[in-house]
């Protein structure tokens, strides 16, 4: 099938499989040794508040869970003469709060009373530019007299909304944690105001995870970050007006047995390719795709560990950006060789990549992720990730509670909610106006949205990506993403991607959309892929991939071949380009039927 006028080729999106149709009737919702669920299951119903499990809080002090700003054990140094003595830090945090905000400086005042070891580093600029300069008087008003007012309330009911000990999500867990979107917003809320102990340095205990409290995000007077604060208040605004009423589950999946890649006899599965449409234009919200990340030079896993930010963008990224503009981003970002992760995300696989359209129909994504999960969105980032990340904005409280991701392992969230929507990009990123997001629930009371998060590798040089290693560890993350045990094909619905790790983490897009082909299929799934404006990938991966379906080639067979082109291509290959094409190798090999598979015949193939 084509339809170059609607710029797409291969089988129509409206015959893939999707979400909440094709999946599967969902078991009751109960607590299970690794499914850990903080509200009553018993009563859970549609349309009412999820009710906290168990009744009275319950802390745990230890490195396997959360160490929450409520806990009596969250002790602060008295300031007495001697220096001597300890106090509650959440009698501090309580007080300190509890004032009344006048201006943005009192907020500043209040959260630095319980982190005064930050008193000289941290910075308030953006939050009181937004105050001072942005915000109309009406908005600022609401801001001070209605939301932070309730910001506080919620942050402050901790004790008697989050009473189960929060697991982390650690390497090598394959674990569920269930929290209703009160909790998330409460946790959130207590984000904010920057209450989570120990979680200020990255020296701390917590080095191996995400920062979760918001302080990086007032600082500085960039214009992304006031365009992260407004969507981040909208996000506070809704919860606070109208009190959520659903679930979120956050999985960590780990991939403990690969497929044998080398002797796979599976086909290739369908793929629907398309050039068209972004995100940002229509049905976004629907999709609930974002952005892929590592785009912005500033923003990447040097960011995401809060490495310096990148100054000096093009001034012609200020135009909201259409489909050139994001080429002209990859253009430079290609021209710098910045690293970044793509987020996609995977709910519903339905790519958050690509446009409005798959936006809408889809609901599986992929989030182009930072190996912390939501890259730099709580400092400078704003990608395809941290775009996610705020409009989705449930899906920053997996930064309190998910490890680093290793090679083998993914991060799966199901059920978040879009809160806003925006135009742009990068740097022209701008909060635009509040969503209703009308996405169905399924029985546990989650929107059925789910987004995977899956780090790629970065590369420096473009040879490396080339190296049969490394081909096989972004088959294996792909996989680990798209894989889902258990589940019949029949009730898997399509992935929705595109040029995952090819933005800022300089892979290739062409090697990258024969590694998610080769996962897809072996993971039983169709693709969806967007191009982001790129016709030409558009038609060349429909093409190969035309061609390998009808020669009947399976997945073992093209990982044999991928090997042959990095030890008879790329191994010995002077330049920083390989001289003979992928796919041009691919298909010679496959045509002529002479030349066998083996590496050693190979050689002759230039
Ligand atoms: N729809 C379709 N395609 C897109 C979209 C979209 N909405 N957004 C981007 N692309 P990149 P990475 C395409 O650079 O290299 C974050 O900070 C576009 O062609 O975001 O994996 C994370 O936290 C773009 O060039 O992915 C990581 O640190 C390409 O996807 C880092 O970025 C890759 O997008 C990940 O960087």
């Amino acid at each position: 099938f084509h339809n170059m006028d609607r710029g797409w080729l291969g089988t129509p999106i409206d015959e893939l499989n999707r979400m909440p149709q094709c999946a599967p009737p969902l078991s009751h919702l109960k607590a299970a040794p690794h499914h850990t669920v903080t509200v009553r299951t018993d009563l859970l119903r549609e349309g009412e508040v999820p009710v906290a499990y168990p009744s009275k809080f319950k802390d745990a002090w230890d490195d396997m869970f959360v160490k929450m700003p409520c806990s009596e054990k969250n002790l602060f140094p008295m300031e007495t003469e001697d220096g001597s003595g300890v106090q509650s830090r959440w009698e501090l945090i309580r007080t300190a709060l509890q004032g009344e905000f006048k201006s943005s400086l009192d907020v500043r005042d209040a959260i630095l009373r319980y982190n005064t070891a930050h008193v000289k580093k941290w910075d308030f600029t953006a939050l009181n530019l937004l105050c001072t300069e942005y915000l109309e008087h009406s908005e600022l008003q609401h801001l001070f007299n209605v939301v932070l007012p309730a910001m506080v309330d919620l942050a402050l009911r901790v004790p008697v909304l989050c009473t189960m000990p929060i697991p982390l999500l650690k390497s090598r867990m394959n674990h569920s944690l269930t929290l209703s979107q009160e909790q998330i917003a409460c946790l959130l809320a207590n984000a904010f105001f920057c209450t989570f102990p120990r979680r200020n340095s990255r020296k701390s205990e917590y080095s191996n995870y995400p920062e979760i409290n918001f302080y990086r995000l007032f600082d500085g007077s960039s214009p992304k970050k006031i365009e992260k604060l407004r969507t981040l208040l909208c996000y506070f605004r809704r919860v606070t007006q109208t009190k959520p009423k659903g679930l979120v589950t956050f999985t960590r999946q780990v991939l403990n047995n690969p497929p044998n890649w080398e002797s796979s006899q599976t086909p290739l599965k369908r793929l629907h390719i398309t050039c068209e449409g972004t995100i940002e234009d229509d049905g976004y919200g629907m999709l609930q795709s974002s952005k892929g990340g590592g785009e912005d030079p500033g923003v990447g896993e040097e960011e995401a560990h809060g490495g310096k930010e990148d100054e000096g963008e093009p001034s012609h990224w200020d135009a909201p950006l259409g489909l050139e503009s994001h080429r002209r981003i990859d253009g430079y970002l290609s021209k710098l060789g910045t690293g970044c992760v793509l987020t996609f995300d995977s709910a519903e696989w339905a790519v958050i990549l690509s446009g409005g359209e798959i936006e809408g129909s889809i609901k599986n994504s992929v989030d182009f992720a930072n190996r912390l999960v939501g890259g730099g969105v709580t400092g400078h980032g704003l990608v395809q990730e941290e775009i996610r990340f705020l409009i989705n904005t449930e899906l920053i409280v997996s930064r309190l509670f998910a490890e680093a991701l290793e090679h083998n392992e993914c991060l799966i969230i199901t059920g978040t909610e879009q809160y806003s929507k925006y135009t742009g990009y990068a740097e022209s990123y701008k909060w635009k106006t509040s969503h209703k997001d009308e996405t169905a629930r399924d029985d546990w009371q989650r929107r059925c949205t789910e987004i995977v998060a899956i780090d790629a590798l970065k590369f420096r040089h473009f040879l490396e990506q080339f190296l049969p290693e490394k081909i096989t560890r972004e088959l294996n993350k792909a996989y680990c993403g798209f894989f889902r045990n258990k589940a019949n094909s029949k009730h898997l619905s399509a992935v929705a991607t595109g040029n995952w790790g090819c933005g800022a983490f300089g892979g290739d897009t062409r090697l990258k959309a024969l590694i998610q082909l080769m996962a897809a299929a072996e993971a039983g799934r169709d693709l969806a892929y967007f191009t982001f404006g790129d016709a030409q990938l558009m038609r060349d991966v429909h093409e190969i991939h035309t061609f390998l379906t009808e020669r009947q080639v399976t997945v073992g067979r093209l990982y044999n071949l991928l090997n042959q082109y990095s030890s008879s291509v790329c191994k010995n290959c002077r330049t920083t380009r390989p001289d003979i094409s992928l796919y041009s190798f691919i298909h010679k090999k496959v045509s002529s039927p002479t030349a066998g598979d083996a590496p050693d015949s190979a050689k002759d193939s230039g």
